[in-house]
């Protein structure tokens, strides 16, 4: 999957381009590939959106966001081109298709382009219709000749969330596809970028010595953990919509239970990767109004403090209603009904304003068949965990039982640490550079296919019914707790416990 490959010649078009999200995310990554040459000379960004800004102007909001200390990169960005307009409007697209077609003459681009919608979701579909109207969406056979001497391409990337429910993420398939080819979309999950995500394949399937122990034989429990010590920042409005079940779970955690527990796949392809993915989420089981009640708490921080710094709660967040109701914090308990998994619990917990930021995949093993170290002796022992760490501190730990020196037979758990940064020299990827390039080269295996969306929603859709009913109730944690009581409980009552991370 990680072969060193070099962009094609392209118009990379971004929708939304006036957005928080360009400038955080986007335009860095942009400026990244460029430094290491990832880019051809004969590649130009078209900025769309509402702002009222020309091509200098554009210019410079890229280049506030990026710095202009790369030479490559100014010399690129002084190509970039802006094109002001309503998304309902007609005439934007017709300008845009006119620059487009400019530029394949001025600049070479060979009629390729990757569209990026870095919009707020409710125009997706509008877009794509637009630029189908436009014939814009698919490539035309013969139109323009690409340097490759192939047909030119036509590409889209979405990102999250991609509908707010299963039935809405259907309705938008059948808008995109109306106007472009799934093989043409490309669903960005950036947590798909990260490199300790990819890692998980690695991991397993290029190591003898885990897969056979990779079942419901020798894993007791999975935990899956996503902390945040940050709040809602200035998204409050925007999260008021979502809550931490759509935020996180619904796609980031999703994706990192299907590459744990899915099944090896035959070749490291897309449509093989995505394949076993799909399979391990069709595992999942549904659970039913009644047995969220056992399996799923939520909450809401309440005011706290992070380290010795007191924050507010989330109701006073900006954005926020005082009465909201919306969760920052969820806890499920899932569960994979196949021959590997059946029977081992999978839980999975999220949060904002939770002690640290941290984002870990833990594997517990169960125990040995007899203890030959009783009581005293082996007090400190635990049991055998594998943590796939994938930040702050990339990484893998395993949790083993060693003797502790001195004339006793006393043993407790020692850990032994793999870190990404002590190993490897070099930087990683952002997982937007990983992810921009892999759209812009047609690799589509890092993003999510259309089923994978409707199995993520299937799981998650009947949890959000019970939410949005009022079933389910919110409970509170301190900012700066490891979320709420009732979530150890849920635990507890399998006679298990959360790690302490
Ligand atoms: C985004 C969520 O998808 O992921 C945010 O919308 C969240 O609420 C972010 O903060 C977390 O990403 P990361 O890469 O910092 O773990």
């Amino acid at each position: 999957m990680a072969i060193q490959r070099h962009a094609p010649r392209h118009a990379f078009v971004i929708f939304g381009a006036s957005g928080d999200l360009a400038s955080r995310k986007i335009f860095p990554a942009l400026r990244d590939l460029a430094a290491s040459s990832e880019l051809p000379d004969q590649f130009v960004v078209v900025g769309v959106a509402r702002t009222e800004l020309d091509d200098a102007g554009f210019r410079r909001l890229v280049l506030d966001a990026t710095g202009d200390e790369e030479e490559r990169w100014s010399e690129m960005v002084a190509k970039f081109r802006y094109v002001a307009g309503d998304y309902g409007d007609d005439s934007t697209f017709a300008r845009l298709c006119e620059v487009l077609n400019d530029l394949d003459e001025a600049q070479a681009t060979g009629g390729n382009r990757v569209y990026y919608l870095a919009t707020v979701p409710a125009l997706f579909g509008p877009i794509a219709t637009a630029l189908a109207r436009h014939g814009a969406a698919r490539p035309t056979a013969g139109a323009h000749t690409a340097a490759s001497g192939g047909e030119p391409f036509i590409r889209i990337v979405v990102e999250k969330p991609y509908g707010r429910d299963l039935a809405g993420a259907q309705a938008l398939d059948r808008v995109m596809h109306a106007a472009f080819d799934e093989s043409q979309i490309y669903r960005i999950d950036h947590y798909m970028g990260k490199e300790t995500v990819q890692n998980l394949i690695a991991l397993r399937f290029a190591n003898a010595v885990f897969e056979p122990i990779w079942n419901r034989r020798y894993v007791d429990q999975v935990q899956v953990t996503v902390a945040e010590s940050l709040g809602v920042e200035h998204r409050g409005g925007f999260y008021e919509t979502a809550g931490a079940l759509r935020d996180i779970v619904q796609n980031h955690v999703m994706q990192v239970v299907s590459l744990t527990l899915m099944e090896p796949p035959a070749a490291s392809d897309a449509q093989s990767i995505r394949d076993e993915k799909v399979k391990l989420l069709r595992a999942i089981e549904v659970l039913t109004p009644d047995a969220v009640a056992g399996n799923v708490i939520r909450a809401q921080y309440s005011q706290g403090a992070i380290g010795s710094e007191p924050v507010c709660g989330y109701r006073s967040e900006p954005g926020v209603a005082p009465d909201s109701e919306t969760e920052t914090y969820v806890a499920l308990r899932l569960s994979a009904d196949n021959w590997r998994w059946a029977g081992v619990p999978i839980y999975v917990r999220t949060g904002k304003r939770l002690p640290k930021r941290l984002t870990e995949v833990a594997l517990q093993f169960r125990g040995v068949p007899h203890l030959p170290f009783q009581g005293r002796l082996s007090r400190d022992l635990g049991p055998n965990v594998l943590v796939i760490q994938i930040q702050p501190d990339e990484g893998i730990m395993l949790s083993f039982g060693a003797k502790v020196p001195g004339p006793e037979f006393r043993v407790r758990s020692v850990s032994m640490d793999f870190s990404y940064k002590a190993a490897f020299n070099e930087r990683p990827p952002d997982a937007y550079e990983r992810l921009l390039l892999d759209a812009m080269v047609g690799d589509a295996t890092l993003f999510i296919r259309t089923d994978e969306v409707d199995q993520a929603w299937r799981i998650v859709d009947p949890v959000l019914a019970t939410f949005s009913d009022g079933s389910t109730s919110l409970h509170h944690y301190a900012a700066g707790a490891w979320g709420p009581h009732e979530a150890n409980l849920l635990l507890e009552r399998q006679g298990h416990r959360w790690r302490t991370p």
